[in-house]
C-alpha cells in the first residue's frame, strides 16, 4: 500500500524515463538476433515480467547495469517457456514474430494485461494468417505454425498499437512487400520503425497511416538501439506539477513533439508552462487558473487514452463543468468512483462518457488502483487531497512508472510504502 499525506507544495526537477510501450516491442524485436543491446530501458514491472518470460525461453538476460539491457539468444529452448506468466501480460503476443521465424510454431495462452475493457487481438491473428502461418489455436490458446508465404500482402491494422508493432516485426524479417493500412503511428510504434530502419529495413510511412515495408530474410547477428522517453510519464508529471509546484518544476527528457494534443488541451485547461527546448519544459503551479475542458481520447496524434485519467483528475480542480469522452476502451472511466470516495463530483453517463462538476476539495481516503494509469492518478489525487490517502493494488502502478515514489519523494513529498 502507498500512503500519501496532502496537500503540500514542492519544487525541484524530474527526468523522464524510457517508455514502457516502446521498450516492450523493442525487446521482442531483439529476439530475432543472436545478441541485442537496448539502452534507456525503464526498470518497471511489465519489463521485468516480460524479461523473465524471455529468460524462461533460455535467453541470457543481463539487466544489471542501470537502464542498459543485454540479451543473448544462442540457447533458445521453447520447452521451458513460462506459460503462466504470459497470462499476466498483454505483450506475450509479441513472442510470435521472432519465435515463429526461429521455431516454426508457437502456442501460448491468451495474454492478460490491464483491466480496461475488451482487448481483442483479432487484428494480430488475421495478420499472422495473412503472412501464411496456419492458425491451430483452440479455446484459450493462440497457436500458429509453418512458414511465411513470402508473398506481397496488404493488412489493415485498425489503428491498433501492438498489432501494428507485431506486423512491423514480421514484415521486417520476411521476403516480400508488406503494406499496413490504418497503421498506428504512436511515438512508441515509430521508435520500432526507426529501429527497423537502423538495421536496413525500408519502411515508408504515409500521411494516411499507410506503411510499406520491404523486409529481408538476412538477419544480422547483433543489434543495438535506444528506447525513447515516455510521453505518458511526461504528461502525468506535467499535470502533477501544475497542481503542486512551488512555484515551478522543470521536467527534462520530455520529447515535447509527442505531446501536441495533450499540451493543446493543457493550455485550454489553464496549465501554465514554458518550453525551453525540444526536450525541456517548466510547469508552474496553475491551481488558480484552471478552467473546464472537454477531452476526447483518440489514436495518435489525438489525445492519448493513457493520459485520460490524470487529466480528469486535473479537471476536478477546475472551474465549471468538464466532459471526458473515452473513445477507445469501455471500462476506462470506472476508476472515477475512487474520486467519488474522495468527495469529487462526477457523473459517469455511459461506459464512454463522464462529467466532472466544479472545483472540489478532495478529501484523503482509502482508494484502489483500477489499472496502471488510474493507479498513478490516485497518487496525484492523494497529493492534492487534504489528509491521508491510502492506495491499494500499487503493483499496477509499478508495472509502468519507473521509481515513481522515489522521483516524487526526492522533491520532499510525503509519500511512502506502508
Ligand atoms: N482492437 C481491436 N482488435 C485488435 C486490437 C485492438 O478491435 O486486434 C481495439 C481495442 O478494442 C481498442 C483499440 O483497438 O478499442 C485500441 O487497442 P490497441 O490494440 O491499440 O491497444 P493495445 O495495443 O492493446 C496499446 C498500449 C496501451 C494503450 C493502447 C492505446 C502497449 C503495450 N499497450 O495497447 O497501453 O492504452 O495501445 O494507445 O503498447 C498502458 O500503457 O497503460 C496501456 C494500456
Amino acid at each position: 500500500m502507498l500512503k500519501i499525506s496532502g496537500p503540500q507544495l514542492l519544487s525541484g526537477k524530474v527526468k523522464i524515463s524510457g517508455s514502457k510501450n516502446a521498450a516492450l516491442p523493442l525487446i521482442a524485436a531483439g529476439l530475432f538476433f543472436e545478441k541485442f543491446t537496448l539502452h534507456n530501458v525503464p526498470r518497471i514491472g511489465d519489463v521485468l515480467t516480460f524479461l523473465s518470460i524471455i529468460e524462461s525461453l533460455g535467453v541470457e538476460v543481463d539487466f544489471s547495469n542501470g537502464n542498459t539491457l543485454k540479451m543473448n539468444m544462442k540457447k533458445i529452448n521453447i520447452h521451458t517457456l513460462d506459460l503462466e506468466k504470459i497470462k499476466k501480460i498483454r505483450v506475450g503476443i509479441f513472442l510470435f514474430p521472432a519465435l515463429l521465424k526461429r521455431l516454426w510454431s508457437l502456442e501460448i495462452p491468451y495474454p492478460g494485461g490491464c483491466n480496461i475493457g475488451k482487448r481483442p487481438i483479432d487484428e494480430h491473428l488475421s495478420a499472422f494468417a495473412a503472412f501464411g502461418y496456419e492458425n491451430m489455436g483452440e479455446g484459450e490458446h493462440i497457436a500458429f505454425q509453418w512458414e511465411d508465404n513470402g508473398k506481397d500482402v496488404i493488412i489493415r491494422a485498425g489503428f491498433a498499437v501492438t498489432a501494428t508493432e507485431n506486423i512491423l516485426m514480421m514484415a521486417a524479417f520476411r521476403k516480400g512487400k508488406t503494406t499496413i493500412e490504418l497503421a498506428a503511428i504512436e511515438p512508441h510504434v515509430m521508435n520500432l520503425v526507426e529501429f527497423l530502419r537502423s538495421i536496413g529495413t525500408s519502411i515508408e510511412v504515409g500521411y494516411d497511416h499507410k506503411m510499406v515495408i520491404n523486409g529481408s530474410i538476412n538477419v544480422q547477428k547483433e543489434a543495438e538501439y535506444t528506447v525513447i522517453g515516455d510521453y505518458i510519464e511526461a504528461g502525468t508529471f506535467i499535470i502533477l506539477w501544475a497542481l503542486t509546484a512551488n512555484p515551478s518544476i522543470k521536467i527534462e527528457w520530455v520529447r515535447i513533439a509527442d505531446l501536441t494534443a495533450f499540451l493543446s488541451k493543457s493550455t485550454e485547461a489553464g496549465i501554465r508552462y514554458d518550453i525551453s527546448d525540444e526536450n525541456t519544459l517548466t510547469v508552474y503551479n496553475s491551481r488558480s487558473s484552471l478552467r473546464s475542458a472537454h477531452i476526447q481520447t483518440n489514436v495518435y496524434p489525438g489525445f492519448p487514452t493513457d493520459l485520460q485519467s490524470p487529466f480528469a483528475l486535473l479537471l476536478t480542480q477546475a472551474e465549471w463543468i468538464s466532459r471526458i469522452h473515452e473513445v477507445l476502451f469501455e471500462w476506462r472511466l470506472n476508476w472515477l468512483v475512487e474520486i467519488e470516495k474522495m468527495k469529487g463530483h462526477i457523473a459517469i453517463m455511459n461506459p464512454h462518457e463522464a462529467m466532472i462538476f466544479w472545483k472540489t476539495h478532495l478529501k484523503g481516503s482509502t482508494v484502489s488502483s483500477w489499472d496502471l494509469r488510474a493507479g498513478v492518478t490516485m497518487i496525484l489525487a492523494g497529493m492534492v487531497a487534504r489528509g491521508d490517502t491510502l492506495i491499494t493494488n500499487v503493483e499496477y502502478i509499478e508495472r509502468g512508472y519507473e521509481d515513481i515514489v522515489g522521483k516524487i519523494a526526492k522533491l520532499w513529498w510525503k509519500i511512502e510504502h506502508v
